[in-house]
């Protein structure tokens, strides 16, 4: 039945019934949870054998105590491996311990204090520093620019990408505008892969902006295909060495979703001149990273080949979940015009969108009938979904089982929250 054409007493009928199934819901007790971007047990048990796999193996070929201080850059073997990974060269590769924002945090201090190349080039002293935020986002990027008081323009995230007039305008018009983030395939949330042409168009941004522009390229999801043959991400570097405009450009990933989420290891990509500035951060903070751990998954994973078979044993657990979440929503909100969801081919979330105005009424009544949704506004900037619509749903860590209970209950919070805004 569509919402729209249905009148006041079926409306009724219809709210009376849902109201039905949602004290069902109540009474049983449930406590099921939606909101953990996260591998799920099965998925982290993929990479048990790598318990073992130091024995003997504790110094590098090339002779290097890894159980020692040293090494900033990361051992070459993973370095290798993350250059793959990003599709750089080894040079332009540094790997470190196990988390990529952290090193999206710590490059975006280093290119607000301290400057990017050098000190003359440190954002907070040419004025007040925005940064493009494309929405529905993660929200731990925007946290970052929180953090920093840079303030975020929201850009429209399209099937294809971030809407590249709006940002091109806006960067053209604005020599504040200091950068963007970017995930750019299986994009967090709503699962879009950016489009060759997008890739190309924001290469060449660092040519219409104002100076130190960054790309933060965070390629989180980049190996991350629930089917075989996944559609291929253009590689940026590439657009940007032909628009000149290398240094723009920041590339991160990690093996969070791939090995371990707790204790993999991480990959910061960037031209030589740009990781020359951002060691001397590194130098500051440590002695280098944890070359064991990196030791460990070179061995592990050896190369990009290796990092693919494994995330086939990764997509083999993950494709009945997802196809669990569409199950539900073509069946519950197929027909009835009440929302709009995507169906990814990969990474770790389905970016659903309600009639407007209905997003935080449906998290509330899940949350009534014991689903833990994420909060409403969480993919957007300040925390603020202008049309309160954007729900992120996470079937990744959740068993196929709590999935199929959990998507039950969210479809009825929809199809209730819909009809009561209707009467
Ligand atoms: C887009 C995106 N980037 C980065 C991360 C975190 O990565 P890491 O574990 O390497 O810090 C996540 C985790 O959910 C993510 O979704």
């Amino acid at each position: 039945m569509e919402l729209e054409k249905t009148s006041k007493p079926d409306l009724k009928n219809w709210e009376k019934n849902l109201l039905q199934r949602f004290s069902q819901y109540k009474e049983s007790g449930l406590k099921l949870d939606l909101t953990r971007g996260k591998p799920g047990t099965e998925q982290l048990d993929l990479a048990n054998q790598m318990e073992g796999l130091l024995k003997g193996k504790m110094i590098s070929l090339n002779g290097t105590d890894l159980r020692n201080y040293g090494g900033q850059d990361g051992i070459p073997e993973a370095r290798k491996l993350g250059a793959e990974i990003l599709g750089l060269s080894e040079s332009e590769v540094i790997c470190q311990d196990n988390s990529s924002l952290t090193l999206m945090y710590l490059y975006m201090l280093h290119a607000y204090y301290h400057g990017s190349q050098g000190p003359d080039t440190a954002w907070n002293s040419q004025g007040e520093v925005k940064f493009l935020a494309p929405v529905p986002g993660y929200d731990r990027h925007f946290a970052i620019c929180e953090e920093l008081g840079i303030s975020m323009i929201n850009v429209n995230m399209l099937d294809d990408g971030p809407d590249m007039d709006a940002v091109e305008n806006l960067v053209r018009n604005d020599p504040m505008i200091k950068g963007m983030w970017c995930v750019p395939k299986y994009s967090n949330p709503t699962g879009c892969i950016y489009s060759e042409q997008v890739v190309d168009r924001i290469a060449a941004l660092g040519k219409i902006s104002g100076p130190h522009f960054r790309v933060i390229w965070d390629n989180a999801y980049g190996v991350h295909d629930l089917f075989d043959n996944p559609k291929e991400l253009a590689n940026v570097m590439d657009y940007c060495r032909r628009h000149g405009t290398e240094d723009n450009l920041i590339l991160t990933a990690s093996t969070s979703k791939i090995t371990c989420a707790g204790a993999g290891i991480s990959f910061l990509g960037a031209s030589e001149k740009n990781l020359q500035h951002f060691r001397k951060r590194l130098e500051v903070m440590s002695i280098g990273p944890n070359k064991l751990n990196q030791q460990r998954h070179v061995l592990f994973l050896k190369n990009i080949e290796g990092v693919r078979a494994h995330m086939s044993r990764h997509a083999k657990i993950l494709r009945p979940k997802f196809a669990m979440v569409q199950k539900h929503l073509e069946e519950g909100l197929g027909d009835k015009g009440m929302g709009s969801w995507h169906n990814p081919e990969g990474g770790y979330f389905v970016s659903f969108d309600s009639i407007p105005g209905l997003a935080t009424e449906i998290i509330r009544l899940a949350g009534e009938a014991g689903v833990k949704l994420t909060p409403a506004g969480a993919t957007y900037p300040y925390g603020k979904d202008p049309d309160d619509k954007n729900i992120r749903l996470a079937p990744t860590f959740p068993s196929v089982e709590d999935l199929d209970q959990a998507m039950q209950v969210f479809v009825t919070c929809v199809q209730l929250a819909s009809v009561q805004s209707r009467l």
